[in-house]
């Protein structure tokens, strides 16, 4: 039955409690990209950034207001006026805008900006009255409620409610609570808060005991109306609910949540694949819905069932996710007319001389591997966005000497500002010589975080997929690159994190106008 009382409100933080990961930063063109495939899968509120935070944060919320086509546009602020009006002016061009502001009610949070709980009352009151007078949907969240005392949070709940906020969203901001008590926590607040029936309580959790999934559907169980979630669960720390999750789990399990979202369900796998691509997080195989085995039916048992009847081992259907049924494989007889048509179904729209561009890998690609599959074109177009062109560092030439024999040398040229530099270094294997080697071309105080290889594919001619993630002076960028030769991929990783660091170093550093701001930091 889809009544109204039984709708579900998805709101999707991807682009700003997503974003914030540390590592997962998007560039601008990117964050409109996502936004605009929110929109589209129909997505009811996009949480687009936090507009005080940096003038690219101001600017992307701006811009994704201004493009928006049915989704509220939501931005984030601090319980201070300056936060709020920050964030008005970057919403406020939406055909819908939301503000919404929060505060951190818990003890430990209380310490933070050293309010007692009156001081604390007062400061609500006032910054939720001030974001209503500009917007008339407001939603407040106090941070670490499900850490607050309860009789606390139902007074400063209230006096949300009294200034005018429209939503109330309850988060679990360290991933604590457990889903009995997050059905109860909702139920409790909207049968003790004055007023609660005429706003819509939202559930807003963390995943660090793996809960998050879980305690969003019993926050929805009890009396929440809007899920907070973003695209593969991305977010800092274990992550933030997954949206494929929630949307698939009150799908197929309606019998006994007998809930409704406006998602259209066939987009997810093209979304989740642009996110984990411009995020630099990939999608661990075994990922509910979205992960590469998610469908996979390998074990000779499961296959048997399978082709007498689907529903022997599958709860839903490949297509209901937007995975196609087959796996077409391209090889060096497709032409340009074919690997658009599957570049398109796999989510990317190229113009021509993209297009152009794209098929000279494809081919260069085929010609090494005999065939191609989804996950190898995925790769590629990863990798083709990843080192563009008109990034600063371009590796141009490298070989590697291994063996048993240490040490191991590699020989790189890369192009620096449009000119070429070579060097030879060695190290403790092909991938250490050849990060040695990028190291003296461009010399850095970035330290090495993560370093992953996955392979793409099966067989010892798939390509390999990299990903690097460097930190220097507290900003961290994440690079990605596919190659059939995983020396040249890594290489090639590496230098697009350097290639990101150095976007970022113009946009934050010394001497730079622009400032970065924690949502942590003190209301
Ligand atoms: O986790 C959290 O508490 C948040 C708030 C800013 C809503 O992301
Ligand atoms: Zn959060």
């Amino acid at each position: 039955m889809n009544t109204e009382k039984n709708r579900v409100v998805i709101f999707d933080t991807t682009l700003r409690d997503g974003e914030q990961s540390p590592g997962a930063t998007m560039t601008h063109e990117e964050k409109l990209e996502i936004a605009g495939l929110l929109d589209e899968m129909g997505v009811d509120i996009i949480e687009a950034g936090f507009p005080i935070a940096s003038e690219g944060d101001f600017a992307a919320v701006s811009e994704i207001a201004k493009n928006a086509k049915d989704a509220v546009i939501c931005g984030l602020a601090r319980a201070n006026f300056k936060d709020i009006d920050r964030c008005w002016e970057a919403v406020r061009n939406a055909e819908k805008p939301r503000i919404h502001t929060f505060i951190g009610t818990s003890p430990l949070h209380r310490a933070i900006p050293n309010l007692n709980k009156d001081e604390m009352a007062d400061r609500i009151h006032e910054t939720v009255t001030h974001a209503r007078n500009l917007c008339d949907n407001v939603q407040w969240s106090p941070m670490d409620a499900t850490r607050t005392e309860e009789d606390y949070l139902c007074r400063v709940v209230e006096i949300a409610i009294r200034a005018g906020a429209t939503t109330i969203n309850i988060p679990d901001t360290v991933g604590y609570t457990a889903p009995v008590e997050s059905a109860d926590l909702i139920r409790m607040l909207i049968n003790r808060v004055p007023g609660a029936d005429a706003v819509v309580f939202a559930t807003h959790c963390h995943n660090d005991l793996g809960m998050a999934t879980a305690n969003a559907l019993a926050a929805v169980e009890g009396g929440a109306r809007q899920i907070e979630c973003t695209i593969n669960g991305l977010g800092e720390r274990a992550g933030n609910t997954a949206l494929e999750e929630v949307v698939m789990a009150l799908k197929v399990r309606g019998d006994i949540m007998p809930y409704t979202t406006g998602v259209d369900t066939t987009k997810i796998m093209n979304i989740s694949r642009r996110v984990a691509s411009v995020s630099g997080f990939p999608v661990q195989f075994n990922k509910a819905i979205v992960g590469k085995n998610a469908f996979a039916h390998e074990s000779g048992i499961h296959q048997d069932g399978m082709l007498k009847n689907a529903e022997t081992f599958e709860i839903m259907r490949p297509e209901d996710v937007g995975l196609s049924e087959t796996n077409i494989v391209m090889g060096k007889h497709s032409g340009r007319a074919a690997l658009r048509a599957k570049l398109n179904e796999l989510g990317f729209d190229l113009h021509d001389n993209q297009l152009n561009d794209v098929f000279v890998r494809f081919k260069a690609l085929a010609d090494r591997k005999k065939e191609v599959y989804d996950d190898d074109l995925i790769a590629l177009m990863t990798d083709e966005e990843a080192n563009a062109d008109l990034n600063q560092l371009q590796v141009k030439f490298l070989r590697v000497i291994c063996g048993t024999e240490a040490p191991q040398s590699a020989d790189l040229t890369m192009v620096v500002n449009g000119e070429d530099r070579q060097v030879t270094a060695t190290g403790d294997g092909p991938v250490d010589a050849a990060f040695n080697a990028v190291r003296q071309i461009f010399p850095h105080e970035a330290r090495l975080q993560l370093y992953q290889v996955h392979a793409v594919t099966e067989g010892t001619d798939a390509q390999a997929t990299v990903s690097v993630r460097l930190e220097e002076d507290g900003r961290i960028v994440t690079g990605q690159s596919a190659d059939t030769d995983t020396v040249v991929a890594s290489a090639r990783a590496y230098v697009s994190a350097l290639n990101r660091l150095i976007v970022r170093r113009e946009k934050t550093g010394p001497g730079s106008d622009r400032r970065e701001i924690s949502y942590k930091d003190a209301g």
